[in-house]
């Protein structure tokens, strides 16, 4: 065996992740910074919209059996209920009832929740800004930015063990990381459509 061969083999699911999607985690981080989220209310509310149809969509796949048995811990996960109080603290209420998860299958939907579990770390700068710049806190038009209660760091490591202990083939490991890439591209598009966004 070669020895890139081993290291492919030796490389876990939660580093291959990380590493073969940062190219979409760049991208979104443009995305956020052409959308101007924190420069007014109004863009802050239609980015809170956006952030509530990708907890649905991804909430949607917690019902699968495979993904409760690799993810013992859904029930502390997933903040669609909190994003649904910050849209009532800010005046909107989300129009649509459209699921775009209904086709995606397991692994993949193990991809899709990663990026929302990812996305937690990166809410505390988004956080801070809220804070920062309109005074929303865990209990008014930014819940859904908040920490979890047990921490960040701690939810997401158990995330990302897992994971890695759910032994993936590297062919699964490849669904997963192909439903990573769907899920990206459901919020790159949630986040350039945000002017529509109803
Ligand atoms: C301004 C916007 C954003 C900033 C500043 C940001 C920042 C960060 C930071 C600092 C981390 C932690 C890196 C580490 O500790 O290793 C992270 C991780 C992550 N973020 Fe973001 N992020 C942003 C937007 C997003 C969005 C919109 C998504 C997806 C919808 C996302 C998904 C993720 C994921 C999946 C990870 C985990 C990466 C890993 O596997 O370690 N981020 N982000």
């Amino acid at each position: 065996m070669t020895t890139s061969m081993n290291q492919q083999l030796e490389t876990s699911l939660s580093q291959r992740l990380k590493t073969e999607t940062s190219t979409e985690h760049d991208r979104m981080e443009q995305l956020m910074e052409q959308a101007k989220v924190f420069e007014n209310q109004s863009n802050y509310a239609r980015f809170t919209l956006s952030q509530y149809y990708f907890q649905k969509d991804v909430e949607h796949l917690y019902a699968h059996p495979d993904v409760v048995e690799i993810i013992p811990d859904l029930d502390v996960r997933g903040r669609s209920d909190a994003v649904l109080l910050d849209l009532k603290d800010l005046g909107l209420e989300p129009q649509s009832t459209r699921i775009a998860t209904d086709e995606v299958s397991f692994p993949q939907a193990l991809g899709w929740i990663y990026v929302s579990e990812g996305s937690t770390l990166g809410a505390a700068f988004l956080f801070k800004a809220a804070q920062h710049q309109f005074g929303f806190t865990a209990d008014f038009a930014a819940r859904n930015l908040a920490a979890y209660p047990e921490g960040r760091a701690v939810v997401w490591k158990r995330f990302k063990q897992a994971m890695d202990d759910a032994n993936f083939s590297q062919e699964q490991q490849d669904q997963v990381i192909e439903g990573a890439m769907q899920g990206f591209s459901r919020f790159g598009q949630l986040l350039a459509d945000l002017e529509q966004l109803k």
